[in-house]
């Protein structure tokens, strides 16, 4: 209250006014932000939650079990960077479908500003929307998962993506900016090279992808690096640098 008294009384132009008050209010909202919003992080559970969505009701922990969820924000419904986003994600459905992992898109939008959108979509494209997008307008889920980033936007959710597994442990976060998409290859590719990690416990290299050989962990112990280094490898630069052809 002071501070709005110090404005109003020794701000000489209302140009200067307006700018403390925004700082104040800049002030205020990252003050809340610190208390009230969270930043989930790798290895965490997934926040649970309960939302509106445009195929019904969703509670997290009871949705989709025994499957991988890809979790994504988008800023804003009716919005180019957005559309070409969820038509992605559309389209590249039976990539997901194959990996055994269901969508679930948000934004900060009503249910009824999503059915209008994912009509309007259909209707101008053909591509159809058919998963699950959450309606926080109360921004409930958004907080939740660090979604609502203020320095960004204090409106509008960023372009998050949450990779989680079947036991609702979030494996790899994306946050993007409102102002540049995702890319869907990469989406596929980290999902995919997720899940093959854990299938042969191995670690992925460099712009890994289908079909290149995969690294060895590191040896832990000496016989594990003598192993490496009596072993045939398909590629090996010493023990602890050694890559193998995946048998499916
Ligand atoms: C977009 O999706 O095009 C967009 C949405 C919000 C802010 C900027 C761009």
């Amino acid at each position: 209250m002071t501070y709005i008294k110090t404005i109003l009384i020794f701000a000489p132009s209302l140009k200067q006014k307006i700018n403390l008050f925004d700082n104040l209010k800049r002030k205020i909202i990252m003050e809340e932000t610190n208390v009230t919003y969270q930043m989930p992080r790798i290895g965490d559970t997934a926040p649970d939650f309960e939302a509106v969505t445009t195929k019904g009701k969703i509670k997290l922990s009871e949705y989709a079990k025994d499957k991988w969820i890809v979790l994504f924000s988008h800023p804003a419904d009716f919005t180019p960077v957005c559309t070409t986003e969820m038509s992605g994600f559309a389209q590249r459905r039976a990539e997901f479908d194959a990996l055994n992992t269901e969508l679930i898109g948000l934004s900060i939008d009503s249910v009824f500003s999503h059915l209008a959108w994912v009509n309007n979509v259909r209707e101008n494209t053909g591509v159809y929307f058919d998963f699950p997008i959450i309606a926080d307008i109360d921004m409930n889920v958004s907080k939740l998962y660090g979604m609502l980033q203020p320095n960004e936007s204090t409106t509008h959710a960023v372009r998050a993506v949450f990779f989680i597994d079947p036991s609702k442990k979030i494996r790899l976060i994306m946050y993007y900016p409102l102002n540049v998409g995702r890319n869907m290859d990469e989406i596929l590719r980290v999902l995919n090279a997720l899940q093959t990690s854990d299938k042969y416990g191995v670690a992925m290299p460099l712009n890994w992808k289908e079909g290149d050989n995969v690294i060895v962990p590191p040896p832990t112990n000496l016989d594990e690096m003598q192993e490496r280094i009596d072993g045939d490898y398909e590629e090996k630069v010493d023990f602890y640098l050694v890559k193998k052809k995946l048998n499916n």
